[in-house]
Order: structure tokens, then sequence, then C-alpha cells
């Protein structure tokens, strides 16, 4: 009888395991000759992560036509897509809105996990936290007078914001957070300078002060929070203390983007692929070309399983 109770309290922890946090990949937009992804380029991406995740994130939608590209990739494949929408400057965001209006209406609502305006444009100071409310709330109007293929309006998709976590806690950015229907926050212990022995702490104690701070803006815990961007480069220089290596980046994956989703928060992955055509320019822009958990030949660089005992 003990034994009986004892199997069902472990398979109840077991269950209660498996509410994971969701795993997601930013995904690259170029090949490595620096050509624009055609849709069956895309579809070979999502090949290889679709044992891994059905979400990807994306950072502007008319940039090497990439929703018009992705789109169709993503709905073949079972894909839901992060869309990022480049809101700087105007002229750009108007092409970003071209793109929107042109393309939606060929796809389905249930294919965007989320529209995000903007990707860390309080951080590089493009736009102040009023600006970035204005333009979700403008966003958001805009995409809900759009279609689907199947005739529903784009008014079910969330429209939020990704930004660095540091930026996020400032309570002068809270406008922004209120304006968004959800929010993600990136964190990268290797730019922090961390040792292997505290960047996990250093994650965390980033993330955990972004999601504090999000439901104080927002007045509420029923938010839905993603880590935008984190990962940890597998060759390149060092910062500081932050050493890039595969084995490095191996312990981060469990000990940070493993562990934090076993406490249920969400992880998008900086990034799927490595990314060849970035330009090797100073200092240590050596490392911009490593942060992909596969290369860019599509070879995993280490097992993504999570050792959650
Ligand atoms: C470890 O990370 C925490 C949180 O970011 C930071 O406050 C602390 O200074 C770090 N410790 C070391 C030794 O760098």
């Amino acid at each position: 009888m003990r034994f009986a109770t004892l199997a069902a309290t472990l398979l109840l922890t077991a269950s209660q395991a498996l509410a994971i946090g969701d795993l997601a990949f930013n995904l690259g937009v170029k090949k490595n000759d620096g050509s624009c992804k055609s849709t069956q380029d895309y579809e070979s991406d999502l090949q290889v992560l679709k044992p891994y995740t059905n979400k990807v994130k994306v950072y502007a939608a008319s940039d090497c036509n990439t929703l018009q590209n992705l789109g169709p990739a993503a709905e073949n494949e079972g894909f839901q897509i992060f869309l990022g929408i480049w809101p700087t400057p105007d002229s750009h965001y108007q092409e970003e809105k071209g793109a929107v209006s042109a393309n939606l209406p060929n796809l389905k609502t249930s294919t965007f996990a989320g529209f995000l305006v903007g990707s860390e444009s309080l951080y590089r100071n493009d736009l102040n936290a009023e600006q970035l409310a204005g333009l979700v709330n403008d966003f958001r109007s805009f995409v809900s007078g759009i279609k689907d293929s199947q005739g529903n309006s784009y008014s079910s998709v969330q429209v939020g914001i990704v930004d660095s976590w540091n930026l996020l806690i400032a309570s002068y950015n809270a406008p922004a957070v209120q304006a968004s229907d959800f929010v993600m926050a990136n964190a990268f212990s290797y730019w922090q300078g961390q040792t292997m022995g505290n960047a996990s702490y250093s994650f965390f104690d980033d993330i955990m002060q972004a999601l504090q701070t999000i439901q104080t803006a927002k007045g509420s815990t029923d938010i839905d929070f993603w880590v935008g961007e984190t990962g940890w480069p597998t060759a390149g220089a060092n910062f500081d203390a932050s050493e890039p290596s595969v084995d490095n980046a191996k312990q981060f994956w469990q000990e940070g983007i493993c562990a934090l989703r076993a406490w249920g928060v969400n992880v998008i992955v900086f990034e799927a692929f490595d990314e060849d055509w970035k330009p090797a320019s100073a200092g240590n822009a050596d490392v911009e070309t490593h942060w992909g958990v596969w290369s860019s030949g599509d070879s995993l660089k280490y097992p993504l399983s999570c050792n959650l005992s």
C-alpha cells in the first residue's frame, strides 16, 4: 500500500513537472551567402526545429519578404510565428504595415503566436515608452481591421513588446508595458560578463526582476510572459568573465534555459541556426556568427533534452 501511495505521488509529481515553460527559437531570415530565405528554405529550417518546438520568432515583416516567405512555410509545417514589426523610422513602419496588409489575408490567425512591435527599441533609445505604447496601440487597431483566409479578424492575436530586462524594470518604461497584451524580456548572462558559476543565477535574477515589474505595471499576474532572447555563444571572444564554448552553451542550456522552463517560464532561445553571413567586425563581433543551437549546416551542437532530475 505504501508503495502504491508513493507511486501515485511520484506520478503526480511527474505530471506536474510536465507543465514546463514553452520553448521557441529566434530564426534568422538570411542564408549563409546573405541572400534572403525562400519559402522552401524556411520549410527546411522548420523541419529541423519541429522535434523541439512549433514556434519561431522573427524581427520584421517586410525585410527580406519575411512574412511573405515564412508565412506559407509555417502553415505547411504547423508552426506559429511571433512576428516582429519594426517601428522605426516611420517609413520602415509603413513598409511593415504594407507587408502585413498584403500577406495576412492569405494566412490564418492561428499561425500567429503574437505581434511584437519593435525589438529592444527602448534599449537602443529608438523610442521612449510613450512612443512605443502609441505604436503598440496603433498596430493593434491596424491589424484588427484585417481578416484572415477564413474570415476571422486578427484582433484575436496579441500585440506586445520585447526588450532588454534592465529597460523593462525601469519605472519610466511602464507605459509601454501597460499598452502591451504580452511582454518578452531579453537577458544574456554572456553580455553581463558572468562566469559559468554565476550565469544561471544572474539569468534567473534578471528575468524574475523583469517579470515582477511587468506584473506590477499591469496590476495583474495574468499576463503572457516570455524570455524573448537568451543563449550562449559556442565560439568567439570572451566577454569579461564569459567564455564562449560548446560546453558552456550546453551548461547554460541545462542550468539556465531548462531550469527556467522547469519553473514554468516560456523561453525563446537566441538563436536556432548560426548566421554565417553576419559580418565579422571589431571587438566581440566574432561571437555574432556562433549563437546558433544548430550550425548553419543544420547540425545540432549539443543535446537539447532537459535533465530535470
Ligand atoms: C551573480 O549574479 C548576480 C545577479 O546578476 C550579481 O548581482 C552578482 O554580482 C553576480 N556575482 C558575481 C560574482 O559576479
